[in-house]
């Protein structure tokens, strides 16, 4: 049985009555709606912001009134500053490969950090972060976001009450038909790759959550380029970095599939694009000797009763907690940070699941199965 979700607080003298201070590193579009979530935090204060981008920075600033003496242009720079600006945290916005030395040097400085999924460019540097957290007592956070929503609250109520039995079986889909976001996500140096460390991410840490948290064992793997990025469509993408250009490179997979087998015996499916030739879809699907579920928008449950099969459907539609992920993810961090109460989304989740990516990636490589350690 997996662990329970929340964990009691354990509220911290320093932090009462006083709010903390972070500041946001990398301001493009996730820190957008970061930002608008802290705002509803009565417990936060955004003090600073930095971005390489000069433009970007001071766009954001002024959109979400951060002054203009705590704007800065590098983390070194923000950094040098932190007793003026008297932070407690950082949230790393940046491209995926900047994770590492922004949470990093942030860790270092004696700040909690929340860092964006995928945890880092890739396993390595992701070690390197936790062991920067570790050695400074610092809170390291993932922004699994996926972990933080009603429908996943509810999923695991009835995960928790055993409804599934023993979970022998997952697929973790996340399908774009036009969704190559182009800019850095489309640049392997920057990103990693495509929509296997982007999307699949989170399908994977999705599933393995309500699996409760298995060791991965092994992969095997594949992914394609088929279609690239469909510059040829007349429709655009949905989500797209405000400095990506029309021909900036892509050199990312537009396809990745995987099996991933754990050490309790389960198997995960993976099955992700930015570019197919089909519908587009987000779901989570989970095989257990008692129940399913399948966890598309709401969780919705096959089992058996009394001799029938039935299929049932949470009422979800009145929760007396309505509360968006983001928000509800935030809003964890602020809680972590303030009174010190266990992180729902740990750097060693990070990891395991950065060991996945790797793997998937080294497999579609070199066609064979990767054991992970
Ligand atoms: N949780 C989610 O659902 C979700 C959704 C989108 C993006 N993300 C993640 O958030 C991160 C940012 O994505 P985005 O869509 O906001 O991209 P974006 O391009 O809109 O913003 C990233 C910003 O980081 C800045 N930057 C890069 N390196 C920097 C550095 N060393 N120091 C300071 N600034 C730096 C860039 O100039 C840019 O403005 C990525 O890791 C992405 O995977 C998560």
């Amino acid at each position: 049985m997996a662990e329970p979700i929340m964990q009691t607080y354990d509220v911290q003298k320093s932090f009462e009555g006083k709010k903390a201070r972070i500041a946001i590193i990398g301001t493009g579009n996730i820190a957008n709606e970061h930002i608008h979530s802290y705002k509803k935090i009565p417990e936060v204060e955004i003090v600073a912001a930095c971005d390489i981008n000069e433009s970007k920075l001071h766009m954001y600033c002024d959109r979400h009134d951060i002054p203009a003496e705590n704007r800065y242009t590098s983390v070194e720079a923000l950094l040098a500053d932190k007793e003026r600006l008297a932070l407690d945290a950082a949230d790393v916005c940046v491209w995926n490969c900047n994770h590492a030395a922004c949470s990093i040097a942030a860790l270092n400085a004696g700040l909690h950090v929340f860092c964006e999924k995928p945890m880092a460019y890739n396993t390595e540097q992701a070690l390197a972060m936790k062991e920067a957290a570790d050695r400074n007592g610092k809170l390291l956070m993932i922004g699994f976001v996926m972990r933080f929503s009603n429908e996943m609250n509810a999923a695991m109520d009835f995960i928790h009450a055993g409804t599934l039995g023993d979970i022998y079986y997952a697929k973790a889909t996340y399908l774009r038909r036009h969704g190559n976001p182009g800019g850095w996500f489309a640049d392997k140096s920057r990103s990693g790759g495509g929509p296997v460390i982007d999307l699949g991410v989170h399908v994977i840490d999705a599933n393995r959550y309500m699996m409760g948290q298995p060791k991965p064992v092994s992969v095997y793997a594949a992914t394609a380029d088929k279609l690239g990025n469909r510059k040829n469509l007349k429709t655009t993408v949905s989500w797209k970095p405000l400095d990506a250009k029309e021909d900036d490179i892509c050199d990312v997979e537009d396809f990745g599939t995987a099996l991933i087998r754990f050490d309790n015996g389960a198997t995960m499916l993976l099955e992700t694009s930015y570019s197919l030739n089909g519908a587009g879809v987000v779901k989570r699907e989970l095989y257990g000797d008692k129940g399913g579920m399948v966890f598309a928008d709401m969780p919705k449950i096959y089992t058996e009763m009394n001799g029938y099969m039935v299929d049932v459907t949470p009422d979800l539609s009145y929760p007396k907690d309505d509360v968006p992920q983001f928000r509800r993810e935030m809003q964890h961090f602020v809680d972590c940070v303030r009174t010190g109460c266990e992180c729902r989304a740990k750097a060693e989740d990070g990891i395991w699941v950065m060991k996945i990516l790797d793997a998937i990636y080294e497999s579609a490589r070199t066609g064979h199965e990767v054991i992970i350690k």
